[in-house]
């Protein structure tokens, strides 16, 4: 079993990451920056960060601090970059000087991809400012014995402060609330606890590399949304299609095709990803409960 310091375990997915690896049998230690947690730290501060590293001494790192709003990130690309490569950086440097020993997990996205998909590791292509910082970031990670992990998830939020993709369309259908989702945009998301497992594996196994970890098949927001509603039978009436080019101008590009190809994932640990629409299945307890 590992050490293992959780960085931004107050977030979206360190919520359910973190009391995943417990139950696992890892000893955890959580991090949090504004959020109560065992840790906080402002890890744009090296000093801050060395600091944490030191204290904790864990023999594994996985990295969850990022500022993930694509459209923030556009407007102000300091912050995007103070808090997606300046942290990152930090901790890999606390970890060459205070932990030699200790892997890093780094979590990436799959915004770092668009084109025809699904895609592999290497068709990287950067059409926004969140992408290019998590690239940056993904960089500073493998130069420190690292897994790094291109994912994207959705699943029922156990953080108080943080809505997931699917939170959004059950919330809305629940209260009737009309919903246009883009057909234009295709993804492969893990749910949210399955992800957690999977991390949980590659904090035992660490497997030294770059990763796509999603589902397999995919498909648009729309069909996701529309799958989601029949999964928890609720209304389809108030959902409309559209495409992401229809309304407003939003801050930042979006890219068109996420979808990635999980093969190089499933070959090293030796497993096989769900599909999307197994994926989605898993929801509807949780949203009941
Ligand atoms: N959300 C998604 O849909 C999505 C999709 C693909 C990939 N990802 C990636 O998955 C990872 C986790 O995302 P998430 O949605 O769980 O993020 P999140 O909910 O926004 O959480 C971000 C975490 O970063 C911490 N943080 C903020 N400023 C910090 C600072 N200066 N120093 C140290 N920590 C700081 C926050 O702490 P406090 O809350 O305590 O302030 C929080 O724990 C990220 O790497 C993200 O890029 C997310």
């Amino acid at each position: 079993m590992a050490h293992v310091l959780t960085i931004g375990a107050t977030g979206l997915l360190g919520s359910t990451l973190a009391p995943t690896l417990a139950a696992c049998g890892h000893s955890v230690v959580t991090h949090g920056y504004s959020c109560i947690a065992q840790e906080n730290a402002d890890l744009c501060d090296f000093a801050q960060a060395t600091d944490l590293v030191a204290r904790v001494k864990p023999d594994c790192i996985i990295n969850l601090a990022a500022l993930t709003n694509v459209d923030l990130c556009e407007r102000e690309p300091h912050k995007a970059y103070l808090l997606n490569v300046v942290t990152v950086s930090n901790v890999v440097r606390a970890i060459k000087e205070q932990a030699p020993h200790c892997h890093l997990v780094q979590i990436s996205t799959d915004q770092v991809y668009d084109g025809n998909g699904p895609h592999l590791e290497a068709n990287v292509t950067v059409t926004n400012t969140y992408a290019f910082s998590k690239i940056a970031a993904e960089l500073a990670a493998a130069s420190v014995s690292s897994t790094i992990l291109r994912t994207t998830f959705f699943g029922c939020s156990r953080c108080a402060n943080r809505t997931s993709f699917s939170d959004w369309i059950v919330q809305a259908l629940r209260k009737d609330v009309p919903l246009k989702v883009f057909d234009d945009i295709l993804f492969s998301p893990l749910e949210i606890k399955t992800l957690a497992s999977m991390i949980e594996r590659v904090v035992c196994a660490r497997p030294v590399g770059l990763f796509n970890l999603g589902s397999h098949e995919g498909m648009s927001k729309a069909d996701f949304a529309f799958a989601l509603a029949e999964v928890m039978t609720l209304p389809t009436k108030h959902i409309t299609r559209t495409i992401s080019t229809a309304g407003p101008p939003l801050d930042a590009y979006r890219p068109k095709d996420m979808r990635m190809n999980n093969r190089l994932f499933e070959r090293t640990m030796g497993l096989k990803l769900p599909t999307l629409f197994d994926q989605l299945h898993l929801l509807r307890r949780d949203y009941l409960e």
